[in-house]
Formats: structure tokens, C-alpha cells, sequence
């Protein structure tokens, strides 16, 4: 079955950058000129998913403000003849079928993606953490669906990081089995540069198939205190192999104060209408 659906948590409360989380959703912040999950929605758009459910929690309103029409906006701006800017504001209200639903308590990953359930149903999904952007020439996404038609197993997307980094993410213990793709041999979330079994990292876009409902039910709370994603895929892999999938394409985690600047200058000096005087300007004062 062709993946069609989409899951995006944003329920987190966003600690790590505080004050501006203080009242602005951490996915509302702004890369150059759109909000984080803007670009997360486009990759699902790209590829090819457009039934999308934003896990929101208290004060996250803005998301949904963001996704709706702004009629009055769209009137100001095409009386006042704005057009391209009146059909970029109306484009972002028909990007996609976006559905919301409440994480009531903050009881982590797992927990939060358990409040799709009822959306999910019984098909694959994808899953793609509001904190990870990734820029790629085929959307990850994509490149996590091509590989789940293939396998028809659940896919999660990882990449390498330094050692020193394991302690950040989700760790996969697995086996090549060809270029670029692990079977699963063990999962720990966020061990020490001690206990880490490699140095494969968890990169918040995964694919799943319906039954990681069921393991996260089972799952007792882990790392944190929190309901771990990743301990219900370890239970997942108990009862049928899943596999890691490295995907191609630049990671980045707006999450973090320096993930979020390097992003920002980054999207900038890939945007058509910045990048040359933004590259001039950065010259001048590196
Ligand atoms: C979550 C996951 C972790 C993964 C990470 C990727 O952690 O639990 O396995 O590696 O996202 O960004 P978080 O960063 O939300 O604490």
C-alpha cells in the first residue's frame, strides 16, 4: 500500500530555545521568510502526501492560523494589487489537507505519535519531526517511501553523526544489507558515547507501518521519564525486522540555537533573491 499520510508532533514546548518559545511555537519560527514546518509540509507535498495531521499542544494555535485562509490579507493585497504576494498568502491555505489534534499532556514522542492513531487508521504512514529540516535533491521523504515500497516494512531515516553526538539521538544498532540501508539489530535512545552500539543516528523521518500503534501502548516510559518512539520501534523489531535507511541530503536541527542559525544562512544563500548580496555581505564581515 502507497504511503498517503503524514504525521508532524508539534506539541513540544521547545525548552531549548527559550524565551522566544516562551509564546511563539518553536516550529512557527522563521526560516528567511517562512516558518519551519512550512518547509516540512513542502517535502511532504513533494513527495506526494498531501493528508497531513499536526500533533498541537496549548499554545500552538499560530500553526493553524498559519495553514488557514487570511481573507482579509488576501483582500488588502490583491486590491492593492500584490498579486505575487496575494497568491503566495492564499497557496499556503491550499497547500495541503491539514488535520490538527491535541496532545492533552506532555508525555513524549511515543505518546504523542499515539494521538494519530485514530487518523492513521490502517495504512503506512510518515513521520517527519518538526526540529528536522533537510534539504536533498529527492525529497527524504521520497527517498524513505521509495525504499518502504520496496520492503514494505517499517523505515526509519538516519544519518551519521560525529561519536561525540550520540548522546542526541536516537541509535541504531543494525547490519548493511545493501548501500545506504541497515536491518535493525537494537535501538537505544540517547546512550552514552560509551554505550552506543555505532555511531548510525535517528533523524526524525521515519515511515511506519500501523502496528508501531500497538508497541507504544506497550511501551513503558523511558529515557526522561517519556514514552520513547524508539523504544516501541525496538518492539516493533522484536516482532517483525525493521530496517534504517541513510538518506541523502543535508540535516538540519532547528531545534537548537546553532542548528537554527547555520539553517537560516543556509536557506538564505540558496534563495534566489538573497544569496548574492547576503554572500557579499557575510564576506565582508568573516
Ligand atoms: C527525537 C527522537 C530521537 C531522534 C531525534 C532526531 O528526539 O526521540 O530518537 O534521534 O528526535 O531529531 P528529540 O530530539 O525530540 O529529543
Amino acid at each position: 500500500m502507497k504511503v498517503r499520510k503524514a504525521v508532524i508532533p508539534a506539541a513540544g514546548f521547545g525548552t531549548r530555545f527559550l524565551p522566544a518559545t516562551k509564546s511563539m511555537p518553536k516550529e512557527m519560527l522563521t526560516i528567511v521568510d517562512r516558518p519551519a514546518i512550512h518547509y516540512n509540509v513542502e517535502e511532504l507535498i513533494e513527495a506526494g502526501i498531501e493528508d497531513i495531521l499536526i500533533i498541537i499542544g496549548r499554545n500552538k494555535e499560530e500553526i493553524a492560523n498559519y495553514f488557514d485562509r487570511s481573507p482579509e490579507l488576501e483582500l488588502l493585497l490583491k486590491e492593492g494589487g500584490k498579486e505575487e504576494l496575494y497568491e503566495l498568502t492564499e497557496r499556503i491555505s491550499n497547500m495541503a489537507n491539514i488535520h490538527y489534534v491535541r496532545q492533552k499532556d506532555a508525555k513524549g514522542l511515543g505518546h504523542a505519535v499515539l494521538c494519530a492513531k485514530t487518523f492513521v487508521g490502517d495504512e503506512p504512514f510518515a513521520l517527519l519531526l518538526g526540529d528536522d529540516l533537510v534539504h536533498a535533491t529527492v525529497p527524504c521523504i521520497k527517498q524513505l517511501t521509495d525504499m518502504y515500497d520496496k520492503y514494505e516494512s517499517t523505515i526509519i531515516g538516519v544519518q551519521t553523526v560525529e561519536k561525540n553526538q550520540v548522546n542526541k539521538y536516537g541509535i541504531v544498532d543494525g547490519v548493511k544489507v545493501e548501500d545506504h540501508l541497515y536491518e535493525v539489530k537494537g535501538l537505544v535512545e540517547k546512550p552514552s558515547v560509551e554505550e552506543a552500539p555505532s555511531n548510525v543516528a535517528i533523524m526524525g523521518r521515519y515511515v511506519l507501518t500501523p502496528d508501531i500503534f500497538e508497541m507504544i501502548e506497550k511501551t513503558a516510559p523511558g529515557k526522561g521519564g517519556e514514552i520513547q518512539l524508539t523504544d516501541a520501534l525496538m518492539l516493533l523489531n522484536e516482532e517483525k525486522g525493521i530496517y534504517a535507511f541513510e538518506f541523502e541530503g543535508k540535516r538540519y536541527d532547528t531545534g537548537d540555537k546553532l542548528g537554527y542559525l547555520i539553517a537560516t544562512v543556509e536557506y538564505a544563500l540558496r534563495n534566489e533573491e538573497l544569496s548574492t548580496d547576503f554572500r557579499d555581505y557575510l564576506k565582508t564581515i568573516i
